[in-house]
C-alpha cells in the first residue's frame, strides 16, 4: 500500500506534455505482432503492468518480446495458429483486457490454458466471454459465477460462430475476433452498440480482409456487423501507439478545474469511438482545442490544448457511455466542480470494472463534500463542493482510475485528499505522478 496526498495549491498547470501509450492499442499491438510472420517494432507502447501481463502470456506461448529502448519494443511473431501450449498459469494481474482478449485468442487451439488474476480481477465477470468461447467449441472450467481462476480447454475442431453481443464491450468483440483468426470459415459478430474498434483498425492496417457494415435502424445505425474468415496469414508491420485519451482525461480535467491553467497534451488518440469525454467536457463549457489532426496506423491522433474554464452541469445520454466508459470517474470530479447538476446515464457497466466504480465514485465524492444521487445505472452530481474541514480519506479498492480521479479532486480541496493506495496507477499510467510534479502540482507520499 502506498498512500498519496494532493492539495489545493496556488499553482496553475502550464506547459506541454505527452501521456503514456494507449492501453487498448498497446495490448492489441503486442498480440497481433505475436501472430505475424517476422519482426515488428512497436513504438510508444504503454509500459504499464496490464500490458506487461499480455506480453508475459504471449511469451509463454512462444512469441519473443524484447524491450529495445524506452517505449520501443520488438516482437518476433509465431504466425497465425502458431502459438504453443503455455507451460504455466497465465497471470493476468489486474487486467480485464488481457484476460478477455487472451481467452479468445487461445480457445481455438488444441491445448489447455489456465488463467488467474489479482483480488480485483478475480471478482470480475468472465461469463460474457465464456458464452462465445464455448459456442466455438472450447470448454471452460471456472469458479462459481464464472469467476477466475478458470481454464480454457481449447476446441479440437473450432467452429466459426455468428454471435450477437449482449453488452457493448470491445473486450468481448476482440475476444471473438482474436479467436476468429485461427478458425476456418467465416465468423460473424453483431454489436448492437458500436464500441472501440482498435482491433478492426489494426487488422485492416495489417492487410487482413475484415468486412464491417452498419447494423440497426438504417436512419441511425448504432451498431456494426463484422465478418472475418480465419487463417489469413500476415507479415509483421511496425506500430506507433498514440497517447491514451483515457489517461489524458485526468490532465484535461485538472487543467479545466485549476485556475489560470493552460496545457498542451501532444499525440493523443482521438478515435471517434473513444472521444466521448471531449464531446462531454466541451458541452459543459470546457475549452479544449483539437489541433494538428492526423492519422497513424489508421487511428486518428491530435494534440489537445486545454484551458481553465467555468464548467456547467449537463445531462449525458446513455448512448454516449461506450465512447467514454473509462472516463466517468474523472468526469464526476469535473461535475462536482461545475455550476449546476450533471446527470450521467447508462452506467450499469461501471459496477463491474476494476472496482464497483459507480459506488466508489459516489461514496468518495460525498466524503469530499459533494451532493449527489446514485441509481442503479445513473449518477446525478450537484456541482459545488462544501470544503471538508479535515483531509478527506479516499478508498481506491485497487482501482487505478479511482485513485487518479481523486488525486485530481484533491487539487480543488483546501484540506486535500489522501488516497489509501497509489500502487495501481502503474497498471495504466506509470508517468502520472511525474507529469503532475513537472507541472508544479507534486503529490505527497504519506
Ligand atoms: C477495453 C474495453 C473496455 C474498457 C477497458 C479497455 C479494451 O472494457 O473499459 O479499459 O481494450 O477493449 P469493456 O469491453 O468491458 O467495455
Amino acid at each position: 500500500m502506498r498512500a498519496l496526498r494532493s492539495y489545493k495549491k496556488d499553482i496553475a498547470l502550464k506547459g506541454e506534455t505527452t501521456v503514456a501509450g494507449d492501453k487498448s492499442i498497446s495490448h492489441r499491438s503486442l498480440i497481433f505482432s505475436a501472430l505475424a510472420h517476422g519482426k515488428s517494432q512497436i513504438s510508444g507502447l504503454l509500459e504499464g503492468e496490464d500490458v506487461f501481463k499480455t506480453a508475459a502470456a504471449l511469451r509463454l506461448m512462444g512469441a519473443e518480446i524484447e524491450k529495445k529502448s524506452d517505449g520501443i519494443w520488438q516482437v518476433n511473431g509465431v504466425g497465425v495458429a502458431g502459438l504453443s501450449e503455455p507451460a504455466d498459469v497465465l497471470d493476468m494481474g489486474n487486467s480485464g483486457t488481457s484476460s478477455r482478449l487472451m481467452s479468445g485468442l487461445v480457445c481455438p487451439y488444441n491445448f489447455t490454458s489456465f488463467f488467474t488474476g489479482d483480488a480485483s480481477l478475480r471478482k470480475r465477470p468472465m461469463g460474457r466471454v465464456f458464452e462465445p468461447i464455448t459456442q466455438i467449441g472450447a470448454k471452460i472450467v471456472a469458479r462459481q459465477n464464472n469467476l477466475m481462476p478458470f481454464a480454457v480447454i481449447g476446441a479440437r475442431d473450432p467452429m466459426p460462430i455468428s454471435y450477437q453481443m449482449k453488452v457493448a464491450s470491445a473486450q468481448v468483440k476482440s475476444c471473438i475476433l482474436l479467436a476468429a483468426l485461427t478458425i476456418r470459415g467465416t465468423t460473424t459478430i453483431i454489436e448492437p452498440e458500436k464500441c472501440r474498434d482498435h482491433s478492426e483498425i489494426m487488422m485492416r492496417h495489417l492487410g487482413l480482409k475484415i468486412t464491417q457494415e452498419n447494423f440497426g435502424d438504417p436512419s441511425n445505425p448504432r451498431g456494426t456487423k463484422i465478418s472475418y474468415s480465419g487463417l489469413q496469414e500476415f507479415d509483421a508491420k511496425n506500430f506507433e501507439v498514440p497517447g491514451d485519451i483515457s489517461s489524458a482525461a485526468f490532465l484535461i480535467v485538472a487543467a479545466l478545474l485549476v485556475k489560470d491553467s493552460k496545457i498542451k497534451i501532444k499525440n493523443v488518440g482521438i478515435n471517434p469511438l473513444r472521444d466521448g469525454i471531449i464531446i462531454t467536457l466541451r458541452e459543459m463549457g470546457g475549452k479544449i482545442a483539437i489541433v494538428d489532426e492526423r492519422e497513424v496506423g489508421g487511428e486518428k491522433v491530435a494534440d489537445l490544448i486545454v484551458e481553465h474554464s467555468q464548467l456547467k452541469g449537463i445531462e449525458i445520454p446513455a448512448s454516449r457511455a461506450p465512447s467514454m466508459i473509462d472516463e466517468y470517474p474523472i468526469l464526476a470530479i469535473a461535475a462536482a466542480n461545475a455550476k449546476g447538476t450533471t446527470k450521467m446515464n447508462g452506467l450499469a457497466e461501471l459496477k463491474v470494472k476494476e472496482s464497483n466504480r459507480l459506488l466508489m465514485i459516489a461514496q468518495n465524492l460525498e466524503k469530499c463534500g459533494s451532493n449527489l444521487k446514485m441509481g442503479d445505472d445513473y449518477l446525478e452530481v450537484k456541482g459545488g463542493i462544501s470544503q471538508p474541514e479535515t483531509i478527506t480519506l479516499v478508498k481506491t479498492a485497487m482501482d487505478h482510475r479511482i485513485a487518479m480521479s481523486f488525486l485530481v479532486m484533491g487539487l480543488m480541496l483546501e484540506k486535500g485528499v489522501e488516497i489509501d493506495d497509489s500502487e495501481m496507477i502503474k497498471t495504466s499510467f506509470p508517468t502520472f505522478e511525474k507529469i503532475f510534479a513537472d507541472f508544479g502540482a507534486a503529490f505527497e507520499v504519506v
